[in-house]
C-alpha cells in the first residue's frame, strides 16, 4: 500500500504542468496557471500553508528545434524566452508561485541524474531497442492505433492525433524503465484512491489504458544531446519527460533538503491540461513507486480552451497571447472569466463576445454597481460612515442565511472539489440576492423617513449590504485580487479587520464582523463599462 495526501506539517502543495518553452505562452497555459493560482490562494485563505510551483520544461527536441530554426543556442533561446515572455506575463496574471523551476537549472539536472541512478541501481531500468512513430509536438511514441490519416499536403501520412502533423520512425538503442511491471499496482492505487484522477471521465480513461497492459517506456535519447546526461552513459541523455516529470520532486527539495521535501512532497494537487494526462496519471505514480516515494493526492485535468472547435495551440495557429485579453478587459477579468465560463474539466470555447457579455451583466452590473451604490449611500446618508445594525429583520436573516450557505458551498466547490465555475456561481448568486435585497428595502424610500425607526432601517438595510459586499471581497479575493483589495479599501474593512490577503474563508460568513464605524469611502468603479476602460 503506497501512502498519499498530507501528513501534518505538510504544506498543501500546488502544481501546474512545467511549461515548454519553444514560444511564448498563449491562453491555454494561462488557463492551467491561474487555476492554480486561484487554488493557492483559496487555500491560503483558509489559513493553510501552501506551496505552489510553476516553472519551465527545456530540454528536449522541441525546444531544440525551435532554437536551431531561430539560429541561437537551445539555452539562449531558453534564457531569452523564460525572462522575457513567461515570468513577466505570470508577474503580470498575478501568479502568486513560491518557486519556479526551470529544467536546466543544476538544482534539477543534479537530483534528476540521482533519481535516475538510484532506478537503474534498483534494477528498475535495463537496456534494450525501440522502434516505433514518434511525436516531437508530445515528445512521445504513439501506439500505431492513435494516428490519424493524413489528408491534403499530409496525404499517405500518419498524423499524430493531437498536433496533426506527421510522426516520424525512431528507432533507438534506449534505456527502458520497466513500466510495465507497474499495472496492477497503479490499478490498486486507482481503485483505492478514487479522487486519484479527476474528472471522472479523465480516470476512466486511464484505467481503460493500463487494463489493456503497460509497455516498458524508453527513458533514454542517443540522437541528440539537448538534455541530462544519463549518469552511467553519457552518449545518451535522460527522456525529456522523465527530466521534466521530476520537477515535482527535484524543486521540492528530494535528496536536498530532507525536512524541506517532506514538509511539500508530494504534490496534494497536480493541475494539468487532459493532453498530458497519462504522464502524470500513470508514468508518474510508476517512477514513484519504483522508487518509494509517495504518491500524489490528486491529479486534475482541465479540458481545452478551443478556438473554432479546435484545442487552441501554437502550432495550430491558434494560440492567443493573454495581453490581447487583459490589455481590453482587466486582469481581473481574464482570471474571473477563464474559471466562470467553463466547467474545470470540461472543453470550452474561448470568446471575445461572451466574455464582454459577462463581464458588463455580472462583473460590471451586478458586482460592481452593487459596491458603487452602497458606498454611494453611506456617503449620502451617513456622511461615509458605516452605522449600526440596530432593527434586523426577517429580510436581513435571509441574507445572513444565505450568505453563509454561500461560503459554505464556495468553499467546499473550490476548496475541495477544485470546482472553480461552482464556487464562483455560488458567490455571483449571493451578490444577486443582495442586490434583490435592495431593490426590494428600497433604501432611497426610507431615507425620506427621518423617524428615529426610519433611520434604524435604513442604517440596518446600508450596513446588510456592506457586510455582504464584505464577505465578497474575501471570496472573491482568490479570483479578482486587484479588485477586491480595492472593495477592501472602499469598505475601510483594514483598521477593522486587518488585510484582506488574512481573512479567512471560514469566517466569510460570520456576521457583522466590519465594525460599525467604517469609513466608507466611493472608490473609482471596480469595472468600469467597458467602452471606458483604457485601451478599449
Ligand atoms: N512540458 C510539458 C509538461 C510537462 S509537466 C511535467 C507540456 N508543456 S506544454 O507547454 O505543452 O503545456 C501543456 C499544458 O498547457 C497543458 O497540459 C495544459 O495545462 C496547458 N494548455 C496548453 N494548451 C491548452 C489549451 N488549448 N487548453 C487548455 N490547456 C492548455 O506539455
Amino acid at each position: 500500500m503506497v501512502a498519499t495526501g498530507s501528513g501534518s506539517g505538510k504544506a498543501y502543495y500546488v502544481t501546474t504542468p512545467i511549461y515548454y518553452v519553444n514560444d511564448a505562452p498563449h491562453l491555454g497555459h494561462a488557463y492551467t496557471t491561474v487555476a492554480g493560482d486561484v487554488l493557492t490562494r483559496w487555500h491560503r485563505q483558509r489559513g493553510e500553508r501552501v506551496w505552489f510551483l510553476t516553472g519551465t520544461d527545456e530540454h528536449g527536441q522541441k525546444v531544440l528545434r525551435t532554437a536551431e530554426a531561430n539560429g541561437v543556442s537551445p539555452q539562449e533561446w531558453c534564457d531569452r524566452l523564460v525572462e522575457e515572455a513567461w515570468k513577466p506575463l505570470w508577474r503580470h496574471l498575478e501568479i502568486a508561485h513560491d518557486d519556479f523551476i526551470r529544467t536546466t537549472e543544476q538544482r534539477h539536472t543534479d537530483r534528476v541524474r540521482e533519481f535516475v541512478q538510484d532506478l537503474y541501481d534498483k534494477g528498475e531500468i535495463y537496456q534494450g531497442g525501440y522502434e516505433g512513430p514518434y511525436c516531437v509536438g508530445c515528445e512521445e511514441y504513439k501506439l500505431p492505433g492513435e494516428l490519424i490519416a493524413g489528408e491534403g499536403e499530409y496525404a499517405g501520412r500518419q498524423l499524430c492525433p493531437i498536433h496533426k502533423r506527421p510522426v516520424e520512425i525512431l528507432k533507438e538503442e534506449n534505456y527502458f524503465f520497466k513500466l510495465s511491471e507497474y499495472g496492477d499496482r497503479l490499478l490498486a492505487h486507482y481503485e483505492a484512491h478514487p479522487e486519484f484522477i479527476q474528472p471522472e471521465s479523465a480516470r476512466n480513461e486511464v484505467v481503460n489504458f493500463v487494463r489493456q497492459g503497460l509497455q516498458d517506456l524508453s527513458i533514454s535519447r542517443s540522437t541528440f544531446d539537448w538534455g541530462v546526461p544519463v549518469p552511467w552513459d553519457d552518449r545518451h541523455v535522460i527522456y525529456v519527460w522523465v527530466d521534466a516529470l521530476l520537477n515535482y520532486a527535484t524543486a521540492a527539495g528530494y535528496n536536498q533538503n530532507q525536512d524541506t521535501f517532506e514538509s511539500r512532497f508530494p504534490a496534494d494537487v497536480h493541475l494539468i491540461g487532459k493532453d498530458i494526462l497519462r504522464f502524470h496519471a500513470v508514468i508518474w505514480p510508476a517512477l514513484l513507486m519504483a522508487n518509494g516515494l509517495r504518491l500524489p493526492g490528486r491529479v486534475v485535468a482541465n479540458g481545452w480552451l478551443l478556438v473554432g472547435g479546435e484545442k487552441m495551440s501554437k502550432s495550430n495557429l491558434t494560440g492567443i497571447s493573454p495581453r490581447d485579453i487583459t490589455s481590453h478587459f482587466g486582469v481581473d477579468a481574464f482570471r474571473w472569466y477563464l474559471l466562470r465560463a467553463i466547467a474545470y474539466g470540461q472543453d470550452g470555447s474561448f470568446s471575445w463576445e461572451d466574455l464582454a457579455a459577462r463581464y458588463t451583466s455580472e462583473l460590471a452590473n451586478d458586482y460592481g454597481n452593487l459596491a458603487s451604490r452602497v458606498a454611494a449611500m453611506v456617503g449620502r446618508y451617513f456622511d461615509g460612515v458605516l452605522p449600526e445594525a440596530t432593527a434586523d429583520g426577517g429580510a436581513e436573516q435571509a441574507v445572513q442565511d444565505a450568505l453563509a450557505k454561500t461560503v459554505a458551498d464556495a468553499d467546499r466547490k473550490i476548496g475541495d472539489d477544485v470546482d472553480f465555475q461552482a464556487g464562483i456561481v455560488a458567490i455571483f448568486d449571493f451578490v444577486k440576492q443582495v442586490n434583490g435585497y435592495i431593490s426590494e428595502q428600497e433604501p432611497w424610500k426610507v431615507a425620506k423617513d427621518g423617524s428615529p425607526e426610519g433611520r434604524a432601517r435604513l442604517a440596518t438595510i446600508l450596513y446588510t449590504a456592506a457586510e455582504s459586499l464584505r464577505a465578497v471581497a474575501v471570496l472573491l479575493n482568490p479570483f479578482m485580487p486587484e479588485s477586491s483589495q480595492r472593495l477592501w479599501e472602499s469598505l475601510g474593512a483594514e483598521p477593522g479587520l486587518g488585510a484582506l490577503a488574512d481573512q479567512r474563508v471560514q469566517d466569510a460568513g460570520e456576521w457583522g464582523r466590519l465594525p460599525a464605524g467604517s469609513v466608507i469611502t466611493k472608490g473609482a468603479i471596480l469595472f468600469p463599462r467597458l467602452e471606458d476602460r483604457p485601451g478599449a
